[in-house]
C-alpha cells in the first residue's frame, strides 16, 4: 500500500505503508493518531567491525538506514520526522521515541524546540546486555524511552491502574529492567523464519539487527493508548510494534522504508492471535472515567423520592428531607449531599456520596453510593 490511499482521508489501518515516514506521514490528515512509538535510527557512526573474542563477528547497526553525513544531516532529519508526527498526533495523543546515548539528547532537545513537552523519561535497563568486547569502555546496558505530549496544554492517556496491575499492585516505576530481544521471539532469515512461523525458531542470522523486544512495546503501549486506538510506528522494521498493538487490540499503521522488513514484519504479525473482543478484557477501569451522575438522577429514577429521609453517618438523629430538585433540607436550611453534609461536618469537606445512608425495605440503613452504582 502507498500513502496516497491517506489522502482521501480513510486511515490504512492494521497496514504497512513502504517508504520514507516523512513523505508518508504527509498524505496523512492532521490530529488522526492516538500514539506514535518510534525507535529511529541511532546514527551509530560504526568506523570498524567489532569481533567476539571467539572470533564470531558481532551483528550490529552498519546498514545505510542508519547513515548519515553529519550530525546536523542527523538533526534535520530528526526534525522533519518529529514535526510530521506531531501534525498528525491528536491533542489526547503522545509519542515515545527510543534511543541510546548516541541520538537520545539531541532527539531530547528537538522535541522540545519543536513544541513537545517531555512527560518522562524512562530508563530499559537490559537485564542482559551485550558485553563491552574490546573492554576499553563500561557495558553499555540501558536505553532510554523519551514519553511526551505532542505540546505542553495536551491531555495524553495514561492508564495509571493498568499499570499498577502489571506492577502488582505498585506504581509502575521509570526504570524498566527487562531483557533484550532472543531466544524464540528473535526472527531470524531464511528457512528459519518457516520454522518460527511453526513456533521453534532456528539459528538463522538475525533477520533485523534492532528487534525490540516485545515486553517493552507491551508497557509503551499498555500505558499510553485505549483499546481500538490506533498507534503509528513510522520506523517499523520487523513490526515489534504492530505484532503488540493487535496483541492488545489496538489499531495499528506500520510505515518502514526497506521492502525486506516489511515482508518480515508483515510474516510475522499474521501469526498473532487477534485481542479478545471485550474491550474490558484489554485495560483498568479508571475510577475517574465513570460517568458523572449527579444525585437528582436517583429521583428521576425513582430510586428515592422527594420528602424521604436520608441519614447522616448512619445517625437517626441527623437526619434531611429530600426535595424535589435533589437539594437536603434540615432546620430550614438547603444545599445540595456535599454542603450540608460539610455543614454537620463542622465545615469540614466532605463526600456526600458516602456519609448520606437511606432505610431500605428491610429497615436497613445503606450508603446512597450504593444507588448510584446501582444506576450506573
Ligand atoms: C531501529 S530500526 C526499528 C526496529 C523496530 N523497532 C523493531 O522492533 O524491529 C529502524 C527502522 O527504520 C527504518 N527506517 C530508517 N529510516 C527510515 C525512514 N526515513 N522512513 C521509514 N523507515 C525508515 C529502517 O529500515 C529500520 O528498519
Amino acid at each position: 500500500m502507498t500513502g496516497r490511499q491517506t489522502r482521501a482521508r480513510v486511515l490504512p489501518l492494521d497496514s504497512i505503508l513502504e517508504g520514507d515516514c516523512r513523505s508518508v506521514l504527509a498524505d496523512f490528515p492532521p490530529a488522526c493518531i492516538d500514539l506514535v512509538f518510534a525507535d529511529p535510527p541511532y546514527n551509530l557512526q560504526l568506523s570498524q567491525e567489532l569481533w567476539r573474542p571467539n572470533q564470531t563477528r558481532v551483528s550490529g547497526v552498519d546498514e545505510a538506514w542508519d547513515r548519515f553525513d553529519s550530525f546536523a544531516a542527523y538533526d534535520e532529519f530528526t526534525r522533519a520526522w518529529l514535526r510530521a508526527c506531531q501534525r498528525v498526533l491528536k491533542p489526547t495523543g503522545s509519542l515515545w521515541v527510543i534511543g541510546t546515548y548516541h541520538n537520545i539528547y539531541r532527539v531530547g532537545a528537538i522535541l522540545q524546540d519543536l513544541g513537545f513537552w517531555i512527560l518522562n523519561d524512562v530508563v530499559w535497563i537490559k537485564t542482559n546486555p551485550m558485553p563491552n568486547f574490546r573492554g576499553v569502555r563500561f557495558t553499555n546496558a540501558h536505553e532510554t524511552l523519551l514519553w511526551a505530549a505532542p505540546s505542553r496544554d495536551a491531555r495524553p492517556t495514561f492508564q495509571h491502574h493498568s499499570m499498577k496491575g502489571l506492577n502488582d499492585g505498585l506504581q509502575m516505576r521509570s526504570d524498566w529492567h527487562l531483557p533484550i530481544c532472543g531466544g524464540s521471539e528473535r526472527l531470524r532469515l531464511g528457512a528459519a523464519i518457516e520454522a518460527s512461523e511453526k513456533g521453534s525458531n532456528g539459528r538463522g542470522p538475525k533477520a533485523h539487527a534492532t528487534q525490540k523486544p516485545e515486553a517493552l512495546l507491551y508497557r509503551v503501549i499498555l500505558s499510553s493508548s485505549r483499546p481500538g486506538e490506533v498507534v503509528l510506528d513510522p520506523f517499523f522494521g520487523s513490526g515489534t510494534t504492530g505484532a503488540v498493538a493487535k496483541r492488545l487490540g489496538r489499531r495499528w499503521i506500520g510505515i518502514e522504508r526497506e521492502p525486506g522488513y516489511i515482508e518480515i514484519a508483515r510474516r510475522r504479525i499474521a501469526q498473532v492471535p487477534a485481542a479478545p473482543g471485550e474491550a474490558a478484557l484489554l485495560e483498568a477501569p479508571e475510577p475517574r472515567r465513570k460517568t458523572r451522575l449527579p444525585f437528582g438522577a436517583l429521583l428521576e429514577a425513582g430510586l428515592l423520592r422527594p420528602g424521604q429521609r436520608l441519614y447522616f453517618r448512619g445517625d437517626r438523629r441527623r437526619s434531611a428531607r429530600i426535595r424535589a430538585d435533589g437539594a437536603l433540607v434540615r432546620d430550614g436550611r438547603a444545599g445540595s449531599i456535599h454542603q450540608l453534609g460539610s455543614l454537620l461536618s463542622g465545615g469540614a469537606p466532605c463526600n456526600g456520596w458516602l456519609t448520606w445512608l437511606y432505610q431500605d425495605e428491610d429497615g436497613v440503613l445503606r450508603a446512597i453510593d450504593e444507588l448510584r452504582a446501582r444506576l450506573r
